[in-house]
């Protein structure tokens, strides 16, 4: 039967080649191939099961899944990695009745083996070149792994610090995550299907990070202008970069989970022309249920296929009831057929008809897994990625060699912690310490470590031998911040004040000597009052991969002058939140010194710790003979940038405008565009930008606005540090 059906399969295809234009060539094959499968084979590609991963192998932990494989009842599969696993159960699948290979998807996210910085990080460079060739190495290595398809970029805008997948996102403006879901799905799947690159996926679609409360898979209840203005932008441009798939989100909006929210896939499939697959999350077909949206799973499965989920992850209601809800006639076979044809589609895109096992070599996993080359891009991408926050005293850069330096805080020698949360094989980290960085930059140095706090608890215990090596050095190094799983999926906190327990300790290490850094390392901004005020040099290393280290040695000793900007902005209290930027004006906008009817707090500042956009550099920088203009379609504007401090540097030089008035009220700033200008000291160099026109228009009452009308435009170091402004109007 196997050879009859190859035979006709490849005769159909080869009529189909001939009477065809080659354009629709893909869809001539999909068609072909789904005349020839049964409802259940259909079904079978709208099904995604977890391999159960273990790190010696694939285990199916549930037998059948080796079963479902082999009668096709299973088109992609998640959390299996490694050419010779991947192999293994492709093998299964082609020993189905029509041979359909199998897709392997997996969250690789910032990186495969060679870690990236925390996406989150990336978002501080405001750096798409560097952004994208995180995603280009991350899909090297995944396609040699036999991976397929990564679930990323994840493109949700958020204000929440307490929300713990911020760590995943690209911040909290939406032009700035626009900019990355270009430059992440472009570095993953460009040039596409040539082995080397990977189908993307924006996640997770849509709002999922306006949670109430900050609470992970809690209740998004949004104004249409919030859902267009704040969180669909990055979506919109990963689509019409042509990303290739999307992944619904867990939360509901408005009543609806996003699911199975019509509106929002109606954008998706008919406003933006997006040609690719929706996978659901984790189960989150089933969990409609616990939403309180679907009576049974059986309803779920017909309300996801008929708002155009393709794919069922993980909760096997497609796999369970989708073939009754055909035969009852609740479900048209063809809306069945518009989901398979998706799936296959990208399989013959990917090149899996002619060659199977194109993905997932050893050999070249040898060479590109960690290849020295990739650790240097990762090496570039974490010094972009650092903000220096603070730096009396001048006490960075170290550019002399100090004799004794002493190391403190357990995350100076954690590798897993230097990787951070959602990497691909996490229990495999190779991240290089800060201890380790620290020796091979300062050979001839006496380097003393001291734990000083515990990563958790609050035991003093080790205070007085740190304090004593930091007493008795030249230099102090401090580590404070989370371990890796601290911030992350389901790792919401109500609390996002670093523990007291390291607050103190960072003082008493200040009092024994004046010349310490202090190095943070978290998975989200988080609040250190006591430290941002007492401490002379404070950086932000997020969780920054395998190079995170040598990287922060290259910033310390200034063979890297710092320029990365803080991308979500830092609560000076956890009662602000949500602080963001890009705030409303409001009829009595915030004074600190209105003690009456202002929209001031009468007990905290209302103004973030460190705002949107803010990070310092070891150089200074002038603008100068700006000007601007409007032309048919766009504002154009230059200046004069002088690196006038005593170090090369670049500076990020950000255009904000304001809509004065309107149909709809504006935020105060909307960031426009903005630049990274790399500059030698002494060097002036002139800076042009552009907005279009079509950037300006925002989302009304009711539907899009038009760019007419009067502006505010500022020019800036950061969203509160403008050095220039002026209005124009567009008529
Ligand atoms: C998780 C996450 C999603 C991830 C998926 C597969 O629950 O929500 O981002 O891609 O499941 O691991």
């Amino acid at each position: 039967m196997k050879k009859i059906t190859a035979l006709l399969v490849s005769l159909l295809f080869t009529h189909a080649i001939h009477a065809q234009d080659h354009t629709d060539l893909y869809g001539i094959k999909v068609d072909s191939l789904i005349s020839l499968m049964t409802l259940e084979e259909k079904i079978g590609q709208l099904n995604m099961l977890t391999g159960n991963w273990e790190a010696t192998g694939p285990v199916l932990n549930d037998s059948n899944k080796a079963e479902k494989l082999k009668k096709g009842e299973v088109g992609s599969m998640l959390n299996v990695k490694g050419s010779t696993n991947t192999h293994e159960l492709q093998s299964l699948a082609l020993t189905s009745r029509l041979g359909i290979p199998v897709l392997f998807g997996q969250d690789v996210v910032h990186g495969y083996k060679t870690i990236f910085p925390i996406p989150l990080a990336q978002a501080a460079s405001f750096d798409p070149a560097a952004i994208r060739s995180a995603a280009r190495v991350s899909a090297r290595e995944a396609a040699v792994s036999g991976i397929h398809w990564v679930f990323s970029p994840m493109l949700d805008v958020s204000r929440d610090p307490r929300w713990g997948w911020v760590m995943e996102g690209p911040g909290e403006d939406p032009f700035l995550a626009s900019v990355i879901a270009r430059a992440m799905t472009e570095g993953y799947q460009e040039p596409f299907g040539d082995g080397l690159s990977v189908m993307a996926c924006a996640k997770h679609f849509a709002a999922y990070s306006g949670a109430i409360g900050g609470r992970d898979y809690n209740t998004v209840d949004i104004s249409l202008q919030t859902l267009h203005n704040l969180y669909l932008p990055p979506f919109k441009v990963a689509a019409q970069s042509g990303i290739a798939s999307f992944m619904t989100s867990f939360n509901e909006i408005n009543g609806i989970p996003a699911t199975a929210h019509p509106y929002i896939y109606d954008l998706l499939y008919n406003q933006w022309n997006f040609n690719g697959m929706v996978v659901s999350d984790w189960g989150a077909i089933r969990e409609m249920v616990m939403h309180g949206y679907s009576k049974d799973r059986k309803q779920a499965a017909r309300q996801a296929i008929q708002t155009g989920i393709t794919i069922d992850m993980e909760s096997n209601c497609y796999s369970n009831y989708l073939k009754e809800l055909v035969e009852e006639g609740s479900v048209r076979e063809e809306t069945i057929d518009k989901a398979v044809k998706q799936v296959l589609l990208q399989k013959f895109r990917l090149g899996l008809f002619d060659s199977p096992y194109k993905y997932g070599n050893e050999l070249k996993e040898k060479e590109e897994l960690l290849s020295p080359s990739h650790r240097e891009t990762a090496r570039d991408v974490v010094r972009r990625s650092i903000i220096l926050l603070k730096n009396e005293a001048n006490l960075l850069p170290v550019t002399h060699t100090p004799r004794n330096i002493a190391v403190i805080g357990p995350l100076a020698y954690s590798k897993r912690d230097m990787d951070g949360n959602w990497v691909s094989l996490s229990n495999e980290s190779v991240a290089v310490t800060l201890l380790e960085a620290l020796k091979e930059r300062y050979p001839q140095s006496n380097i003393l470590f001291a734990e000083g706090y515990p990563a958790t608890g609050e035991d003093r215990s080790g205070f007085n031998q740190a304090i004593e090596i930091a007493r008795n050095a030249d230099l102090a190094i401090v580590t404070l911040g989370e371990t890796w799983n601290m911030t992350g999926e389901a790792r919401s906190k109500g609390d996002i004040n670093l523990p007291e327990v390291q607050q103190q300790l960072a003082s008493a290490i200040y009092q024994a000597n004046p010349n310490t850094i202090t190095l943070l390392m978290a998975g989200r901004p988080t609040i250190f009052t006591q430290i941002s005020e007492e401490m002379p040099a404070i950086l932000y290393c997020w969780w920054l991969g395998t190079e995170a280290s040598h990287a922060i040695t290259d910033v310390i000793t200034g063979t890297y002058n710092p320029s990365a900007r803080v991308p979500m902005s830092f609560p000076a209290h956890l009662g602000q939140i949500p602080v963001y930027y890009n705030h409303k004006n409001t009829g009595r906008p915030p004074v600190e010194s209105e003690k009456n009817y202002s929209g001031r707090y009468m007990d905290i500042t209302h103004k973030p710790r460190y705002p949107f956009g803010f990070g310092l550099s070891y150089t200074e920088f002038t603008y100068t003979a700006i000007q601007t203009g409007l032309k048919k379609d766009r504002l154009t504007l230059s200046l004069d940038l002088s690196n006038t401090g005593n170090y090369d540097g670049t500076e990020l030089v950000q255009v904000y405008i304001n809509k004065v008035w309107g149909a709809s009220t504006r935020p105060v700033k909307e960031l426009k565009a903005f630049e990274r200008v790399f500059l030698k000291k002494g060097e002036t160099r002139r800076v042009d930008l552009e907005i279009p026109f079509s950037e300006m228009i925002y989302y009304e009452n009711d539907g899009w606005g038009d760019e007419k009308g009067d502006y505010k435009l500022f020019i800036g170091r950061s969203s509160s540090d403008i050095l220039f402004e002026t209005s124009f109007s567009i008529e």
